[in-house]
């Protein structure tokens, strides 16, 4: 193996710089050379990769988002897409390819492997942590993180006010920032996409603690919860990256107000979840997962993701990582119950 190509895709998330520099110094330890393919899978489709050293991936490891660029690709992709990148990840010569990204990323990865037999090795992203196959991706950490942060700074403004602050944070399909931010930033309530909330049940709960004087309420949402009888565009179109649609933050604070007469803010954290540095943990994650993608690759073991079980790196089938979501820890979800009172 003597020609290593990285790309990342997807949405960016802390830590990918970590990985890009472990892969390179990884293989440059290892004799190989790296290629950097710029912009996600677009970049074998428009020829764009440049070579990586040792240099230019030094002084990243707290750089947030990715010194390669990325971009949003969804399979299946087009034949004449999937056959440009195959001739043109053919004519570069690259040997083997480390595939950085979520499970968009990683399902064009794994339909090249099956395809084409394209010799790749997938490394898991995702600030949701919604990928199977691995207790965690990295970016994940970073985005509990700075959302336990805008939580904790939530609560001295609601409690000033006397008001309910109903705080989005990231998660489409799974609802691990929430219930995990929710957890450590002493949120009164958590409502995450695996269990749809009652509103009035909601409602009265947060009247019961005006009663017993709590006069003001945090309320943490994963951005694809839903509403018994209402329909969350965001959680149940498939691709909806890209959509505008009203958040589910804004609908929750309506009816809260609707149905209690509270006064209620809403807080959107947004991309802010996936920006700058990333936290120790997932610089660590990173760069072990970096690390194992060279080394499975130097053991020809194509077709796989490199995992975490515990704190054992390990690599499972990509097929088994795409193959299905990794919902919220039931367990985690009932701590999470014990501290609200719906
Ligand atoms: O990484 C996944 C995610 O963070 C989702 O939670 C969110 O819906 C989406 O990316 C938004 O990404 P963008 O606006 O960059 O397309």
């Amino acid at each position: 193996m003597k020609k290593i190509g990285i790309l990342t895709g997807g949405a960016d998330c802390p830590g990918m710089n970590s990985v890009i520099r472990a892969v390179v110094r990884k293989s440059v330890q290892e004799g190989c050379v790296v290629t950097g393919i710029k912009n996600g899978w677009n970049g074998l489709v428009n020829n764009d990769m440049r070579v990586l050293d040792l240099r230019m991936t030094s002084g990243i490891l707290d750089r947030g988002g990715t010194i390669l660029g990325t971009s949003r690709m969804v399979s299946p992709l087009p034949t004449e897409t999937m056959s440009a990148i195959y001739e043109n990840y053919r004519r570069s010569g690259i040997d083997a390819l480390v595939a950085v990204g979520g499970e968009d990323t990683l399902k064009i990865a794994l339909d090249l492997y099956v395809q084409f037999q394209l010799p790749i090795v997938g490394v898991p992203k995702s600030i949701d942590n919604e990928l199977s196959g691995t207790d965690y991706a990295f970016g994940f950490d970073t985005a509990v993180n700075i959302a336990t942060e805008c939580i904790d700074r939530l609560h001295t403004t609601a409690e000033s006010h006397h008001r309910i602050i109903v705080i989005e944070v990231m998660g489409r399909h799974t609802g691990w920032i929430a219930v995990q931010a929710g957890i450590a930033g002493g949120a009164n309530f958590m409502l995450v996409p695996e269990f749809p909330v009652d509103i009035d049940k909601l409602c009265n709960a947060l009247q019961e603690r005006n009663r017993r004087g709590k006069m003001y309420s945090i309320i943490v949402v994963s951005e694809g919860a839903q509403i018994k009888g209402h329909f969350n565009p965001r959680a149940e179109s498939p691709d909806d990256h890209h959509s505008r649609s009203p958040k589910i933050g804004e609908t929750i604070a309506k009816l809260i107000e609707l149905k209690t007469g509270c006064e209620t803010r809403v807080s959107v954290l947004g991309h802010i979840q996936r920006g700058g540095t990333p936290t120790a943990q997932d610089r660590l994650i990173g760069t072990r997962f970096g690390v194992k993608s060279v080394e499975l690759i130097l053991a020809k073991q194509f077709g796989k993701m490199v995992s975490l079980k515990g704190n054992k790196i390990q690599c499972v089938d990509m097929s088994l990582a795409v193959s299905r979501r990794k919902t919220i820890d039931k367990d985690l979800y009932y701590i999470a119950t014990a501290f609200s009172d719906i």
